[in-house]
Formats: structure tokens, sequence, C-alpha cells
């Protein structure tokens, strides 16, 4: 049901444009009230008086159109919406949104509008592939975007592969469970680590670990679109994250993650440490760059403090502390030893045995092991989604 959900369609200049009827009425059928923001090709593919007969609004299509009650209307449009799909989406217009190019209605919309938006892209196989898309694509999606994958299948242009938008009915199930998710960590407050930590050698080395930081990333993310308010305690990491709830601090040391963990703790509900803390760091950082050695170079490595044991100790009944594990043996066993020891709700245990889990890598494979013993197993899947594996149990531990 989408009784009471605000659904702005943009729609760009692709012949899927002609199947945006369908999902028009798909969403209305369902309860939802649309308004859409088309570009001035897209309606080369679909008529005005079509959108707006099945829409029951009008449709904005010219920044200085006389129908608008003002110039400024479409921004406005902003506030009204609760969700943004572009469909189908052009490789222009995901360029424009990439860049904060705002050139016409509806990417000058796009820069306005700052709730959940999805894209369904349209286009040619070769286009969609092309790096430069795939560079924007990711950009976009790192930034909170989703992206309803285009299928494969025959293209106006004659050739066979991906880019055939999505069908209306699909996408129309996506949104509308979007929309339905549950905002069950409303106003909760949530701290997240992620990546890894660096410890210096030299003014010119150190030791680290291969974690991306995508783990936590997609908890961070997935805590905030479930209402959460997120701080997000990041080491050296690639990735971006804006997120209107989410507070990144960004750290470079064991003993700075440290402290900025003992510095939120207390205020928050939920603490998810997802970081791979280095557990040694070079006992004296020389001072000039350590020089050749003919042989062997001896570095004495010394213990950083456990972060999650000790905010374990420090933990309340009413906060939740969820921990990570990365094992190459005896996973379970250490797993057990860990919720145990460290005082945590769960462990989120990924093994390195398991091929496509674990670092550098998009899934993960994941087994949950609660305070109780208790074991569950995940299927492999995209980080996104163990991600919302990892809070729906903590919606659960919360709720007991
Ligand atoms: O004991 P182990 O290092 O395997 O535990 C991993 C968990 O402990 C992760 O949740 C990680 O964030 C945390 N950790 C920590 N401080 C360390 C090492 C690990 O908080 N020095």
């Amino acid at each position: 049901m989408l009784k009471g959900k605000k659904i702005i369609i943009g729609i760009t200049g692709s012949i899927a444009a002609y199947k945006i009827p369908s999902l028009i009425r798909a969403f209305i059928k369902d309860g939802a009230e649309v308004k859409i923001v088309a570009t001035k090709n897209s309606l080369e593919f679909v008529t005005k008086i079509t959108l707006e007969t099945l829409s029951k609004n009008k449709v904005y299509h010219d920044v200085f159109d006389k129908d608008n009650d003002y110039t400024t209307e479409h921004i406005s449009l902003a506030e009204w919406g609760d969700l943004l799909l572009i469909a189908p989406a052009s490789a222009n217009i995901i360029g424009k949104y990439a860049n904060g190019i705002a050139d016409d209605v509806l990417s000058t919309f796009m820069l306005a509008f700052d709730r959940k938006v999805f894209i369904a892209p349209a286009m040619n196989t070769g286009m969609y592939k092309s790096f430069p898309v795939q560079k924007n694509m990711k950009y976009l999606e790192e930034n909170g975007v989703s992206f309803i994958a285009p299928g494969y299948g025959e293209l106006a242009c004659g050739t066979v592969g991906d880019g055939r938008m999505e069908e209306p009915e699909k996408i129309a199930t996506i949104v509308s469970t979007y929309l339905n998710r549950g905002q069950d960590l409303k106003d909760k407050k949530v701290l997240v680590t992620a990546g890894p930590t660096q410890e210096s050698i030299d003014p010119v080395r150190f030791i680290s670990n291969h974690s991306s930081g995508l783990m936590g990333f997609e908890v961070a993310r997935n805590c905030a679109e479930r209402g959460a308010l997120v701080t997000l305690i990041a080491g050296p990491v690639n990735l971006t994250i804006t997120m209107p709830n989410i507070q990144r601090i960004n750290v470079v040391t064991a003993e700075q993650m440290r402290t900025a963990c003992l510095e939120h703790f207390d205020a928050n509900d939920i603490t998810v440490m997802a970081a791979a803390v280095a557990d040694y760091t070079s006992e004296v950082v020389a001072a000039k760059k350590l020089k050749k050695q003919p042989e062997r170079l001896s570095i004495k490595f010394i213990k950083t403090p456990d972060i999650l044991a000790e905010l374990g100790k420090k933990k309340r009944s009413d906060q939740i502390l969820v921990g990570f594990a990365l094992e190459t043996d005896n996973e379970l066993e250490n797993a057990k030893l860990k919720v145990r020891n460290k005082n945590l709700d769960f462990i989120v245990l990924n093994s390195l045995r398991d091929k496509g889990a674990g670092f550098k890598h998009l899934t993960n494979k994941i087994s949950i092991i609660n305070k109780n013993l208790l074991l569950k197993v995940f299927e492999i899947k995209p980080k996104s989604k163990v991600a919302v594996d990892i809070v729906n149990e903590i919606v659960a531990t919360y709720k007991k």
C-alpha cells in the first residue's frame, strides 16, 4: 500500500519512456500521489497529456513554463516528494546529476531534492558499460542513490545486451518495498566504525590491512535510511557518503579511533564495530625514514588497546554492542569466545574461506552469533543487502 506516499517521477528521453504511463497507473492504483518532471526530449516519446491525465497533476517540463504559478515552482516540488524515481534515466541525466549540472528543469530539480533517489537506467549496452557512465553510477551509489539495474534484452538500436529499462511492475515493486520499509530505527543513535587503521613506522611507512570500509559504510547507510542518527567513525578509506543524518569522523590510527569511540559511545543506543582495527602498532615511530638494512629489519610492535572489549566493559543494559570477526581458522569457536569475552549482543563472523567474502569484495557471506551463542548463517550477497540482515538483527535484539 502506498497511501499517503508522494512519488516524483523524472522522465528522460529514451524509448522506454513509453512504459512510464503503466508505472504511473501502478503507483496510483496502490494509493500514491504522483507528480512528473519531464525533460524536453522525453516528451518526444510520451505525450504530456497522457502523463497529466494518468497522474492527475500537471507535468513540469520547462523552467519558464507559462503554466507554472511561479518560476521556482519546480524547486518547491522538492519539499513535496517522499521519493524521486528517474525512469527511464539516460546517460546524460546520470552524468549531469553526478557532476552537479543543472541546465534544465529535471537536472535543476534533482539538485534541490534531498530525499531518496532511485534511478532506472535505459541506454545502449556500450553506453551503459562505458567507463564514464560506470564511474558516475558508482559515485552516485556511494552517495545513497539506488540503481534499478537494466535488464538484458533487445534494445531499440537493434542490438541485444544490457541496457533495457527494468519492467514497470518490477520498478513499482522495488519502490513500494522501499517506501513501505519501517523507520524502525527512528531517532535511535547509532555509532558505526569502518575501514582499517594505519599505524606509522616512520614518516613514510605504515602497517595496515586490506579493509575497504564498505561493510561498515553500508551498515551506516542502512541505519540512516531506517531513521537513525548515525555517527560514522572511518579509518582511511576511499569511500564517500553524504546523508543528512550521518555525521562522519575521519581517523587514521587505532588510538585515534579509540578516542573517538570513547567520546561518542555513551551517547549512542547502538554501536557497531565494523572497523578492522590494527592489533599492533610500532612501539616507536622513527623521526626519520628508516634506512635500508642489509638483511633483516626488526621493528618492535606493541598491542593496540582492544576498543571493542573496552566498550563492552562500559556498556549499559540499554545499549547494544555488535562486533565483527574475520577468521581464517576455528572461526566459530573463536567468534563464540569473543561474544562472551567482549560482552557483545552479537558478533558478525565472516570467514576468509568463503569465496567472495571479506576484504575488497562487494559481496559478503556472514554468520551471526548472539550472546546465547545461537548461530544464524546467511547466503552470500551484496554488502548493501548484508547490511540489511545485520540491521534487522539489531532491531530484533532491541525489541527483546
Ligand atoms: O579480536 P578481534 O580483533 O578479532 O575482534 C574484532 C572486533 O574487535 C571488530 O569488531 C573490531 O572492530 C574490534 N577491534 C577493536 N580494537 C582492536 C581490534 C579489534 O575494537 N584493537
